[in-house]
C-alpha cells in the first residue's frame, strides 16, 4: 500500500520504480509525452484525470485511490500559502456535506438510487415515513413497497427489515431494482471498460438508428440520441456476455445518464420546445446496493397482493389521471427494445400497462387492494400536491374516501407534514401537505 502523504508525482514514481519500468516505456505504452511524464513525477505539473486513468490502467493499480491523491494535491496547492487555509478547509468540508445532501447525485462517481427525476418520488420524505412506520409497528421482518417507483422507500426499509419486496408495473423500474439490489456477482472492470468505450464514441461515426430517428432533436440532442441508440443496440447484441445483474446495471446506468441530458422537465409526456441546450453525455455506472433479502416483481399491485405475504405494506399509488407508463414511455421503449411504432408529438407507443389507479375505478381498486393485502400493517402515502390545478391532475380518490376505506379494514392513524413542493421549478405550493395513514389491520 502506498502512503497517502506523498504527492501524486512521487506516488506515480514509486509505483513505476517498484515495477522496474523505465519512464520511456511508460510514455510509449500510455501515449503520454515523456517530458510531461517526467515533470509530473517531479512534482512540477499535476496530471489530469485522463493521465491518471491511463497510468492506473497501465500499472494495473487502483484508479480511485490515485484520483483521491490528485484531488487532495489540488486542494493543498490552492490553500497552502493562505493564512487561513486550514480553517477554510474545515468550512469547505462542512459545505461539501451540505451540498451532497442537496445534490445527492453522485457517490464516488456513481449514480445514487435517488439521483433520478421521477414524479411523486418520496426521496426527501423517507426518514419521516420510516420513522412513523418504525414507531407504530413492532416485531416485523418483512416489508412490501408495492408501488415502488424509484424504490427510495424500499431502500430505506432495507436498513430495518430482513425481507423487502419491491413491485412496480414499469419495465424500466424492474430493471433498475435488479441493477441496484439483486445480489449477484458482477464484473466492475468489464463494465467500466465498456463505459470508457461508449464514452469515447464519436456520434459522427455512428449511423442513424431507431432511437435517433424517433427521439433525436426532440427528447435528446440529435447526436446524443444517436449514441444512446447505438449503445442500447450494442448492449442487446452482447447480452449473452452479461449475467442478469450486469445487463441490468448497464441499462439502469444508461437510464440514469440519459436523465441528465433529457430535454424535458423530468418526464416524457412532452419535450421542451426550445432549441436543445448543448450538454455532455457522459455515461456513468449506478451505485449498487446489493440486498440479499430482496424480491422483485413487475405486476399489477392488486394481482400481486393476493400472492404474497409480509408484515408491512407501504402503498404509494398514483392518485391522478397521469399514467406513469405514458410519462416514462421513452425508458419503457428503451428497456424493452422491441422498437414499437410510435405515435403523436410525444412519440409514444400504443397504450400499455395502464393503471386503474389513474381512472374512475381508483377508489374501488384501492379498496380491493387494502382488503386483499395479506399483511399486519398498511402504511399509505397521500398528498394534496395537485389540488386546485387542472382536471387531469385532480386526485382520483378523496382523502375522506381513503380514510373511510382504511377505517373499515383496521385501526387507522393519520400523520401529516407540511412539505415544500416545487413543480417544474416555477411554482411553489407552500400549502402542500403530505399524509401518511397507518392502519393496523383487523385479524
Ligand atoms: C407515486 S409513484 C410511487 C413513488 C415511489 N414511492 C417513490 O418514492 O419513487 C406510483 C408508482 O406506481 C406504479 N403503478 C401504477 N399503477 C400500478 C399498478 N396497478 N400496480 C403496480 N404499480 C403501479 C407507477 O409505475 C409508479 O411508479
Amino acid at each position: 500500500m502506498l502512503d497517502l502523504d506523498f504527492p501524486i508525482g512521487e506516488t506515480l514514481k514509486q509505483i513505476r520504480e517498484n515495477k522496474r519500468i523505465s519512464l520511456k516505456k511508460v510514455s510509449e505504452k500510455t501515449n503520454i509525452d515523456f517530458t510531461l511524464l517526467s515533470r509530473i513525477e517531479n512534482g512540477k505539473r499535476l496530471p489530469t484525470k485522463e493521465h491518471i486513468n491511463k497510468l492506473a490502467d497501465y500499472y494495473d493499480c487502483d484508479k480511485e485511490y490515485l484520483t483521491k491523491i490528485l484531488i487532495s494535491d489540488k486542494i493543498v496547492y490552492e490553500i497552502k500559502n493562505e493564512e487561513f487555509g486550514l480553517e477554510a478547509l474545515k468550512i469547505a468540508e462542512q459545505k461539501m456535506k451540505y451540498y451532497t445532501t442537496l445534490f445527492p447525485e453522485l457517490d464516488n462517481g456513481y449514480f445514487k438510487l435517488e439521483s433520478r427525476r421521477y414524479i411523486g418520488n418520496k426521496a426527501k420524505l423517507t426518514d419521516w415515513i420510516m420513522e412513523i412506520i418504525r414507531k407504530e409497528t413492532n416485531d416485523n421482518n418483512s416489508f412490501i413497497d408495492i408501488f415502488a417507483g424509484t424504490a427510495s422507500v424500499a431502500k430505506q426499509a432495507m436498513k430495518y427489515y430482513k425481507k423487502v419486496i419491491l413491485n412496480d408495473i414499469l419495465f424500466s423500474n424492474e430493471i433498475i431494482y435488479k441493477a441496484f439490489f439483486k445480489s449477484e456477482n458482477w464484473n466492475r472492470e468489464k463494465l467500466n471498460e465498456l463505459l470508457l468505450y461508449y464514452n469515447n464514441l464519436s456520434a459522427n461515426e455512428l449511423s442513424d438508428n431507431y432511437f435517433s430517428k424517433n427521439f433525436g432533436g426532440k427528447f435528446f440532442d440529435y447526436n446524443i440520441a444517436k449514441k444512446i441508440g447505438y449503445i442500447r443496440e450494442d448492449i442487446e447484441q452482447n447480452k449473452p456476455e452479461y449475467n442478469e445483474k450486469e445487463y441490468s446495471i448497464l441499462l439502469a446506468s444508461l437510464i440514469y445518464s440519459m436523465d441528465k441530458v433529457a430535454n424535458t422537465v423530468g418526464h416524457f409526456d412532452a419535450y421542451i420546445k426550445k432549441p436543445i441546450k448543448k450538454k455532455n453525455f457522459n455515461l456513468k455506472l449506478i451505485k449498487c446496493e446489493d440486498f440479499k433479502g430482496v424480491e422483485i416483481y413487475r405486476e399489477d399491485a392488486n394481482i400481486l397482493a393476493r400472492n404474497i405475504k409480509a408484515d408491512i405494506a407501504y402503498i404509494d399509488p398514483p392518485y391522478n389521471s397521469r399514467q406513469y407508463s405514458r410519462f416514462y414511455h421513452v425508458y419503457e421503449t428503451l428497456v424493452r427494445w422491441h422498437k414499437p411504432e410510435l405515435f403523436g408529438v410525444a412519440l409514444k407507443p400504443k397504450p400499455e400497462n395502464m393503471s386503474k389507479y389513474c381512472t374512475i375505478k381508483a377508489r374501488d381498486t384501492f379498496k380491493d387492494l387494502v382488503e386483499n393485502l395479506q399483511v399486519k400493517y398498511l402504511a399509505i402515502s397521500y398528498n394534496n400536491t395537485y389540488q386546485s390545478k387542472s382536471k387531469s391532475s385532480e386526485n382520483k380518490i378523496k382523502l375522506e374516501e381513503i380514510l373511510d376505506i382504511l377505517n373499515n379494514v383496521g385501526e387507522t392513524k393519520v400523520f401529516e407534514q407540511n412539505h415544500k413542493y416545487f413543480n417544474t421549478g416555477k411554482t411553489e405550493f407552500s400549502n402542500h401537505k403530505e399524509f401518511l395513514f397507518l392502519t393496523k389491520k383487523y385479524e
